[in-house]
């Protein structure tokens, strides 16, 4: 080891210690589930999950996910294009297409390879990509790759700058649009009915990862587009499976037949990367299946959304408003965020203070993220904690 470097590492650690911005790791020993044991902490609930639907530990996605180990093996021992395709893949594919009204859809290991598999892979000299400034790190890193595109930045959902970058990179092709169906730190839905609208009028194309929507928004699921009644008329969709759709790990991207072949050829992590392993798939598959026969599922998360937020305002909070499964609750500085979290998680809550870099400076902020299966009873002792560490802190009367 070199040891210059050595004290490098350890000198940026400690400054991270110093300002109070050091995360600590928690490790859980029983299945994700609205309450889990923590060696840390002991039993928690849990608001800091994307597992929104409760499939996580759903009996039926756990069982596919233990036969497609016996079916399948532990895993592919290739990427896709040498030997690595099963036919899961191609059935989890069709299902995800289906589901979301595309043509086709491809998976990917994660959602962060299917972004950044996208778009270096659809723009090329003379493209453009537009992209919302506070879009989730995949896709800015996705648009990064894509370095002989031109790139622009908009001002956060401001259709009117939307339209002025659009107006910038005319003459370019093709122009992509990129956005997050939902905004993973504000909880806040792209305005897609004109964003839409702004890409036919440029002649653009809308692609939209909609990570934490799918599964969330719409009356049965399907996401963001299904919220806004979009249906057929976004292009590209990619999405996780590490969140709502059983929580194992997984992306996609989901579109029309012509563009899932060109990321088949061309997309460098499914050239160079082992496919997703197929016992996930079939959790994977499972989920959709689970989701599809049971919309109440939805309906529940969008109560328990509803129920929580007013809960929250009652004791005084100001939660950032939004219609998703992302209440934000702004509170300033990192270091607080931290020590907020931290008095909860004493409290038996777990959720996450999130600070810079990963919100600007300043916005540093306590993220609640809702699970349909959370009772009220559940929700109730969550509320007391926000209660009593809200007091404690000075935060709320
Ligand atoms: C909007 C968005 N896109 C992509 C990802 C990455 O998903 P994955 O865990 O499948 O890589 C996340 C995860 O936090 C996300 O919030």
């Amino acid at each position: 080891m070199n040891a210059r470097f050595e004290a490098k590492l350890h000198g940026d650690l400690e400054a991270l210690k110093a300002a109070g911005t050091y995360k600590r790791l928690r490790h859980i020993t029983t299945p994700m589930a609205p309450e889990v044991h923590m060696e840390e902490a002991g039993d928690v609930i849990v608001l800091s999950s994307n597992n929104y639907l409760g499939l996580a530990d759903e009996p039926e996605v756990i069982e596919a996910g233990k036969r497609g180990l016996d079916r399948y093996g532990a895993g592919t021992a290739s990427v896709r294009f040498i030997c690595g395709t099963f036919d899961i893949h191609r059935t989890l594919e069709n299902r995800i297409a289906a589901f979301l009204g595309t043509e086709a859809s491809l998976t990917y290991v994660s959602c962060w390879n299917a972004n950044t598999g996208l778009f270096p892979t659809i723009c090329d000299e003379g493209s453009a990509i537009v992209s919302d400034e506070l879009n989730h790190a995949s896709i800015i890193d996705g648009v990064r790759l894509a370095s002989k595109a031109r790139r622009e930045r908009f001002r956060h959902s401001d259709m009117r700058d939307l339209d002025e970058k659009l107006a910038s990179v005319a003459g370019a092709f093709p122009i992509v649009i990129a956005t997050d169906g939902v905004f993973s730190m504000e909880g806040d839905l792209a305005k897609l009915p004109d964003i839409v609208a702004l890409a036919k009028k440029h002649g653009a194309i809308v692609v939209v990862d909609d990570s934490h929507g799918t599964g969330v928004m719409g009356r049965t699921g399907r996401g963001t587009v299904e919220h806004y009644g979009l249906t057929g008329q976004v292009d590209v969709i990619t999405g996780t499976l590490g969140k709502a759709l059983g929580g194992a790990a997984g992306g996609f991207t989901a579109g029309s037949l012509a563009l899932i072949d060109t990321l088949i050829q061309r997309s460098r992590p499914q050239l160079f990367s082992n496919a997703l392993p197929a016992t996930v798939a079939c959790s994977a598959l499972a989920a959709v299946e689970y989701l599809e026969a049971h919309p109440e599922l939805v309906r529940r998360l969008h109560d328990n959304v509803a129920y929580f937020r007013a809960g929250l305002k009652r004791l005084g909070y100001k939660p950032l408003e939004g219609e998703s499964a992302i209440v934000p609750i702004i509170v300033g500085e990192t270091a607080f965020a931290i020590k907020m979290s931290e008095k909860l998680l004493e409290r038996g809550v777990f959720v996450t203070g999130f600070g810079y870099p990963v919100v600007p400076e300043g916005t540093a902020r306590v993220r609640v993220q809702m699970n349909a299966k959370l009772t009220r009873e559940e929700m109730d002792r969550a509320l007391a904690a926000f209660a009593s560490v809200g007091k404690a802190l000075g935060l709320v009367g």
